[in-house]
């Protein structure tokens, strides 16, 4: 029986490590077509090399999705090269640990530009190509920062909030056009964003990652435990689904202890 995702063409931000590495290898899996958009040009080409390597099929865009024209130029490529958007994965992401005082103005902008600015820009560019084909799934990463506060992170939460209700009022809007809009909220996961916030808070590189021991599954989340999220969200088997924010942070946000 052939994947439901054979021959869609999934655009995903931030596609060159991570969590949208790991959405790229399992699309392109189940026979998408796959677009990268991302900053870092040698990470893309990489991952896009390996993937054509294994006879599956997909494109690299340099893009720094936080500037509306490098996401127009994106959306353009993918559509000269595939034709259609099918998937959107709003995934690219940064962080910056620290409170209102010590975060500057444009360590701000940076993030919320990154982190959300961004959602907006690729989805003003996505929306009506999916609208004209019929319909499409556009799935963005939040954080479980989205929807409670962590400390020492206000540009990140206040992005990844506004994330949580932008997918929501982008649901209200586009469902009448066959759009279902969600966004997962990971937890920790092992990624380099971990590594880069524990360089950020003076910590030891995995100390981060070893805190998943509190968790109530005991340990931090893989990539590819997070895109199997974003598989499910942009599956059939979420035919219903369209305005929530689905958590994946193994237990994390389910109580105190
Ligand atoms: N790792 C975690 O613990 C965790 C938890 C919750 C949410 N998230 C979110 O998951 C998403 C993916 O993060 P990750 O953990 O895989 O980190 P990562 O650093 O491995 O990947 C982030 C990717 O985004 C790209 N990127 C950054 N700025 C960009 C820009 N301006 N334009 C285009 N691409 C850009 C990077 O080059 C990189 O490929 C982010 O939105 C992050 O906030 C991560």
């Amino acid at each position: 029986m052939g994947s439901e995702f054979a021959e869609k063409v999934i655009l995903i931000t931030g596609g060159g490590h991570g969590i949208g590495a790991a959405a790229a290898r399992c699309f392109a899996e189940a026979g998408a077509r796959v677009a990268l958009a991302d900053v870092d040009r040698q990470a893309g080409d990489r991952l896009s090399e390996e993937l054509i390597a294994h006879h599956r099929q997909a494109l690299f865009v340099e893009a720094d999705v936080s500037e509306g024209r490098d996401c127009k130029l994106a959306v353009e490529r993918v559509l000269d090269t595939f034709g259609c958007i099918d998937i959107l994965f709003n995934n690219a992401g940064i962080t910056r640990r620290a409170n209102v005082v010590e975060t500057t103005e444009k360590e701000w902008d940076a993030v919320i530009d990154t982190n959300l600015k961004s959602v907006f820009l690729m989805c003003k560019y996505v929306v009506p190509v999916m609208a004209s084909n019929g319909g499409g799934v556009i799935i963005n990463t939040a954080s479980g920062w989205g929807l409670v506060g962590g400390k020492e992170a206000v540009s990140y939460c206040a992005s990844k909030g506004g994330v949580v209700l932008l997918t929501k009022a982008m649901a209200l809007d586009h469902g009448k056009d066959n759009i279902r809009v969600n966004c997962i909220c990971p937890g920790d996961t092992r990624t380099r964003m971990l590594v880069e916030e524990a360089r950020q808070l003076d910590l030891s590189t995995d100390d981060l990652i070893e805190e998943g021991i509190y968790r109530p599954l005991g340990r931090v989340g893989e990539p590819g435990e997070v895109a199997a999220s974003v598989m499910y969200l942009a599956s059939s088997l979420a035919s219903f689904v369209t305005g929530t924010a689905l958590v994946v942070d193994g237990g994390g946000l389910a109580g105190s202890a």
